[in-house]
Parts: C-alpha cells; structure tokens; sequence
C-alpha cells in the first residue's frame, strides 16, 4: 500500500541540491504549519488565513476531492494521509512543528452505504498521520471534527450545544469523527501532543477575493443547491422535511462563514496549551437559521424563488444543530465576524458567478453571466 502511495508523492517545486536548505529558503522565518486536505474547501481558506497571519501553509493533499488551483498559499506536496512515510517527509522536508487536519471523507450519504471506507480514510488515516507527527515530534494538532458527533441526543430543538453534550453520532460519518477524537486524546495523553479538535456546523460562503470558494463533487450542501436552483442549473431544491418540531417546521442548522472558521484554525494553532492537553471546542455562531430561511435568502440575493419541493425527511437529520460557541469565544478568544446568512450567501453567489474551478460549476456561471 505504502509503495503505492508513494508512487503519487511529489512535491510542488522543482526539487534543488540542498533541499533542506532549499525549503528553509522557501518559507523564510516563518513557522511552517502542515495542512492536510488544504486543497479541499475550508483548507485551502484556512491555507489563506494562515498565510496572512505569517505561517507558510504546506498542504498534504491526495486532490482525490480538492483542486490544485485551490492551492495558492504556500507549498504543495502530493499525498495520501494514510501514507505515513510520506507524511513524515513532507514534515522533514519544511521542518513543520503542527498540523492542521482536514484531509478525509465528507459525505454523510456515502458514509451511509460504504462505512469501510469512511473508517480506513478517516480513522485509519487519522492513525497513521498521527504516527508519522509522533515519529517527528510534531507539538500541536487542529482536528477537523464535526457537529455530527452529537445527534440529537434527547436535546430540545431549540437548545444549543455545549462541547460535554451528549454524543449521539447519526451516521458513519459522524462515528468516524468521533473516533478521532478519542484517538487524538488518547495520542494527546500518552505521549504530550497538544490538540485542539474543532466541531465545525455547518460551513458555508466563500472568500470575498474570488480565488477560492466551495465546489463539492457532487454538491450536497443546501446553500450552493439552493443558488444552483436559483438560476436554472441545478435540480429543483427538496426540502427534506417540513414537519419538525421546530419554528417553521424545517431543520435549523448554524452556518458559519467559512473565513471565520479558518479564523478558528489560525486561533486554535496559536492558543498556550500544556504538553498533553486536548481541547474539544464548536465553531458556530449559536444562532440557528431554517432551511426556509436558507432558501428565502437565496432568493433574496439572486433576485429569483428558489424553486423547490417537499420531500420526505431524511434517515438520521436531528431537527436541530446549533452550537453554543461560548467555548470558542473564552478558550481561543474567537467570535465570528462575517457569519450573517445574508453576508454568506452573498458570498457564495459571488463564487457560484465566476468559479475559479470546479468542473461542476461552469454551466452555473455561464448562466449568472448571461443574466448580468
Ligand atoms: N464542509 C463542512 O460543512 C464540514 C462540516 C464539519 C466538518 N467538516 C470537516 O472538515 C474537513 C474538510 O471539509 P471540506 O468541506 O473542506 O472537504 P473537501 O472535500 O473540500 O476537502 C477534503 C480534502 O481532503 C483531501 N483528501 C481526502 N482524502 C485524503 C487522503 N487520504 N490523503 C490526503 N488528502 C485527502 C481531498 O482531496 C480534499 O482536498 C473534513 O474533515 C470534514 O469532515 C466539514
């Protein structure tokens, strides 16, 4: 397997005699941070913010879902986390004391029907980067974690989640996530790796620069769904279920901007821990909009209805996913700024116009073009 893997591995400039020279040459005086899956959506947001804040990003990215182009900040070194000789390399090669861990498996669907798959990208991958970080005394781990590690756990609809609620994963997915975080605090406990894992709800937008911005393949997130249906491109938005025991009869879900998440990461890096300890912290805003709220703001910001359908609901959706983000604000200092719905999807349109890449997204932005 490892040989494999390693047949993919290359690093993103042209290798010179010295290299460790060389990569000390690359990144300055500043502290290189290794940022697995920083080609993907919320990395390579999180590469930017990490940039600007005096780090030099190296993204470890296999692209088996994130772009190259997405890559902008930094160095690029082709890889699969599961590999952990190349990791190692790549933490030689710029000399990285912490990692900031995305790469893995995002479907909550998928992770329904092919379980094996989630556990070895997510969990076995998880196992063995975090060898490859022991092996090279890396010091601070960010995880990505998830709120779907909670469920709904006999929660109110209208209550927020603090960290210690009870978790009461819905999906594989959702395992997954939480078996990396155990594994992290057990890692965090034997041997003095200190870690943050954030529990993100639910990303969305995209940067205001237009160079990066959300393109999932397939798409399953309600926001670019909702634009997508906006303009004409995409199937008609289903609401998967009305009948919830919440205000308006739809799910509330918190949407985070994803610059105030990447926010968190550059936070969280940067927090005075101990040797040893472990942090579970939520990146939301606390505040809980419903997928009617969602699908009236896209049709505020487009200027068009969203057409769309009420479906059945789907097996495992808990009514209600809302953070209690006081955590983030006392331990890492951090409140989001940008998150406000209409300010999101305002954002993401602007990405859905004219995306920099994605295969999927270039009918869209014709269509908005041609509307302008
Ligand atoms: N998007 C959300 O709303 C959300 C919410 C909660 C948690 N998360 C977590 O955040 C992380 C990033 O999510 P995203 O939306 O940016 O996803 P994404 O699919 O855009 O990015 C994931 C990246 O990981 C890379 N990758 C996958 N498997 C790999 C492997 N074996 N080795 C190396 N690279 C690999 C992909 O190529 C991709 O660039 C994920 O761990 C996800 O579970 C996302």
């Amino acid at each position: 397997m490892v040989a494999a893997f390693r047949s993919n591995l290359h690093f993103g400039a042209e290798p010179r005699a010295g290299r460790g020279n060389y990569r000390q040459m690359d990144r300055g005086s500043k502290p290189a941070v290794l940022v697995t899956g920083g080609a993907g959506y919320i990395g390579a947001h999180t590469a930017k913010a990490l940039s600007e804040r005096g780090f030099f990003p190296v993204v470890f990215d296999s692209l088996s879902s994130g772009f190259r182009e997405a890559v902008r900040w930094g160095a690029f070194v082709h890889g699969d986390i599961r590999d952990a000789r190349a990791v190692a390399e790549a933490l030689d090669e710029y000399g990285a004391k912490s990692v900031i861990h995305f790469a893995g498996l995002i479907e909550v669907g998928r992770s329904v029907v092919q379980p094996d798959l989630f556990w070895e990208i997510n969990v076995a991958g998880t196992t063995s980067l975090l060898t490859a970080m022991r092996e090279r005394g890396v010091e601070r781990m960010v995880f990505s974690s998830s709120a779907a590690v909670y469920g709904q756990g006999g929660r109110g609809p209208l209550e927020t989640i603090p960290e210690d609620a009870t978790k009461a994963p819905s999906s594989p997915y959702g395992d997954t996530k939480l078996a990396c975080e155990w594994m992290i605090q057990a890692q965090c406990k034997a041997y003095g790796l200190s870690a943050v894992a954030l529990r993100y709800f639910n990303a969305a937008g995209a940067d205001p620069s237009g160079l990066i911005g959300e393109a999932h393949e397939p798409e399953t997130h309600l926001i670019p769904l909702a634009i997508a249906a906006a303009l004409g491109d995409g199937k008609p938005l289903t609401v998967f279920g009305d009948d919830f025991d919440t205000p308006d009869g739809t799910c509330l879900r918190d949407y985070i901007h994803v610059n105030d998440l990447a926010a968190a990461h550059v936070a969280a890096l940067e927090v005075a821990l101990p040797a040893g300890a472990y942090e579970a912290v939520n990146v939301g805003t606390g505040t809980g909009n419903s997928v009617r709220e969602v699908v009236e703001a896209v049709g505020r910001a487009t200027g068009r209805p969203v057409p769309h359908s009420i479906g059945a609901r789907r097996a495992g959706d808990p009514p209600s996913l809302v953070a209690n983000a006081s955590r983030a604000k006392d331990l890492l200092g951090w409140e989001p700024t940008c998150s406000d719905l209409d300010r999101i999807v305002a954002d993401a349109l602007r990405w859905e116009a004219q995306p920099a890449y994605g295969s999927g997204r270039r009918a869209t932005s014709r269509k908005i073009e041609s509307t302008n």
